[in-house]
């Protein structure tokens, strides 16, 4: 994998609130506030893996960035052309950017619709872009796409509950390459499978994006799963993204005091290391992102938190090249 420095997507400020009923009678209507001010860019080719606890807005993130949720507020900018902008209120066609960015879900069997044969999937991804207008030249592009993921040709006029996961798994990732795109968000893609068969399913993510030269947002709760396939790392806590660096930087040298917790619960290649490793341990529970704490999100967790915790929200800031961070503590502040 090698890392090109243009950018392919710029997120800015983006913000991705979900409307929802709170309790009681007299009940006013409450947000879940799932992503918060995120801004960072992912580079033509590479793996930016976003890690943190289930909950913290990795999906939602994934999917704003391609708009398969509308942003609440922010920015993106695609290749140069912005595609979501709330302060310039432009309408921007998607469907040429539906092409270019896809995604593979965490669930296969519940991300197929079990009433269409494989062949059908895969076909249709090809229709609604218009890709594949002769019926041999469709067959053969379906023949072609399930030969790139591992399957055969007669799969295509099976269903998708006649499949294993890591199969299953497969015809999604054949249904997203069906349409030529540039990128791909893998939300959590290898987490519902067999772990005999998550290595190889995440080798052909990797040979593919050789290949073709894919770029990859690549999700997981488990920073041991994308810390030797990304290029980059994003931790998130609770909708905010808290710190982000190239990967082996970020897994040896976390400067965030969240990132620092999260590491010290992986465990390490040598047994004798690992017992005497001390494991931080965080108090309390995680905050419902409805109402989360005021100033750093973390504050309630962290042991560092002192009073600018609790009023302002930190901004992800630069403290060696390529690494970012969002701490008082570390502004010298906190
Ligand atoms: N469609 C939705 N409606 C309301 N709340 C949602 C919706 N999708 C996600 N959420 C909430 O947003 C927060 C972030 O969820 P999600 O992005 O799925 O986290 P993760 O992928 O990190 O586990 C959670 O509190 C979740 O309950
Ligand atoms: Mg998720």
């Amino acid at each position: 994998m090698t890392q090109n420095t243009s950018k392919l997507i710029e997120i800015e400020n983006l913000r991705k609130y979900f409307a929802v009923k709170g309790g009681g009678l007299l009940a006013r209507r409450q947000y879940v506030q799932a992503v918060e001010s995120v801004s960072f860019s992912i580079y033509k080719g590479e793996t930016l893996g976003i890690v943190g606890e289930s909950g913290c807005g990795k999906s939602t993130l994934g999917r704003a960035i391609i708009r398969l949720h509308e942003p609440t507020s922010g920015k993106i900018v695609y290749d140069g052309q912005t595609i979501f902008d709330s302060d310039a209120k432009i309408a921007v066609p998607m469907l040429p950017y539906r092409r270019k960015m896809q995604i593979i879900f965490q669930d296969p069997s519940a991300s197929l619709d079990p009433r269409m044969t494989v062949g059908e999937i895969v076909g249709e991804a090809l229709d609604i872009h218009k890709l594949c207008p002769g019926k041999a030249e469709r067959r053969e592009r379906i023949n072609e796409l399930l030969d790139e993921v591992g399957l055969n040709t007669e799969h295509a006029n099976r269903f998708p509950h006649e499949f294993s996961g890591g199969q299953q798994q497969r015809v999604g990732i054949a249904r997203a390459l069906a349409v030529n795109p540039e990128f791909i968000v893998c939300d959590e893609p290898i987490s519902a499978l067999d772990v005999s068969i998550q290595s190889q399913v995440v080798n052909m993510l990797e040979d593919l994006q050789e290949q073709i030269g894919l770029t990859y947002l690549f999700i997981a709760h488990d920073i041991s799963v994308v810390r030797h396939i990304s290029n980059r790392i994003g931790v998130m806590y609770l909708g905010n993204m808290v710190e982000l660096a190239e990967s082996y930087e970020l897994c040896n040298h976390p400067i965030h005091p969240y990132t620092q917790t999260l590491l010290s619960a992986v465990p390490l290649p040598d047994p004798e290391k690992n017992k005497t490793r001390q494991r931080i341990l965080l108090e309390g529970d995680i905050p419902s992102p409805i109402n989360p704490p005021s100033g750093c999100r973390f504050h309630t967790r962290c042991p560092y938190a002192t009073d600018i915790c609790k009023r302002d929200m930190p901004r992800l800031k630069e403290y060696a090249p390529g690494h970012f961070a969002a701490c008082h503590k570390l502004e010298g502040l906190g």
